[in-house]
């Protein structure tokens, strides 16, 4: 009674208008793309050849380059207007993201490597260390793993361990390259089943990025990249 309810409007996770991207020093673009939305906790497949702008875009996403063109909004956020500064600050508290290559330190452990992507974040050390502990085992990474160094780990453990560190901070925003490139078919789609389990109980949208369109299928909405991607397209 007498109370009132406000509708703040809360932004999508990403949306873009003519997006433009051409690497310093080279004359065409390679990327192009008029416009693109994904929502709040929307899990989004782009899929893409070799070659077709996927991990640029990401770049682009991720605020760690800036449209060289256009608009790019990140959970509303306009990343063009951030200075590098608050832009690594800004991916650190509101985003994960997981690289193609994983960018463990080899020489710390599981655990360690989280624990350092903690400690940019906003999560207290001790509720950090909790997290990490549940979620690698949710990521079905027993606990002697986790005082292995990265190091001697396999690929497919190592990337578990680099989707634990990206969720550490809750994001917003997952960003994912290609992980799966180097797993058999059965790993990864165990892999998949489990990173699809640990969002279930998350508000967090992903861009799950990959060459591979047999594994889009799980995924709320399933986009290829020159569908959105108008370079190299004729007219
Ligand atoms: N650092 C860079 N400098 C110049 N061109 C680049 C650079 N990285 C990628 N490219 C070019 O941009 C295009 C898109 O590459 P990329 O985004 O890596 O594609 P994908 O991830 O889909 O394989 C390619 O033509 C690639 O050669
Ligand atoms: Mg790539």
């Amino acid at each position: 009674m007498g109370t009132v309810t406000i509708a703040v409007p809360i932004a999508d996770a990403i949306s873009l208008s003519h997006l433009g991207y051409s690497y310093p020093g080279d004359q065409s673009p390679v990327l192009n793309i008029p416009a693109w939305r994904v929502e709040r906790n929307e899990h989004v497949f782009l899929q893409g050849e070799s070659g077709s702008g996927k991990s640029t875009l990401l770049s682009l996403l991720a605020g760690l380059s800036v449209p060289t063109q256009g608009s790019l909004r990140v959970l509303g956020d306009d990343i063009a207007k951030l200075s590098t500064r608050q832009r690594d600050r800004f991916r650190a508290t509101n985003l994960g993201v997981v690289f193609q290559q994983f960018n463990l330190i080899p020489y710390l452990s599981a655990l360690d490597n989280i624990l350092l992507a903690a400690r940019f974040g906003s999560a207290t050390t001790a509720g950090a260390r909790q997290r990490a502990t549940t979620l690698l085992e949710r990521m079905n990474l027993q606990s002697a793993l986790h005082h292995r160094p990265a190091s001697q780990m396999s690929i497919g453990q190592q990337q578990r361990v680099a989707i634990v560190r990206a969720l550490i901070n809750t994001p917003s925003l997952l960003l994912v390259d290609e992980p799966t490139s180097a797993l058999d078919h059965v790993n990864r789609d165990a892999f998949l089943t489990l990173l699809f389990d640990v969002l279930s109980d998350q508000e967090c949208a992903m861009v799950f990025v990959s060459h591979d369109p047999a594994l889009g299928a799980s995924f709320d909405t399933q986009v290829k990249i020159s569908e959105l991607n108008h370079v190299g397209a004729t007219v």
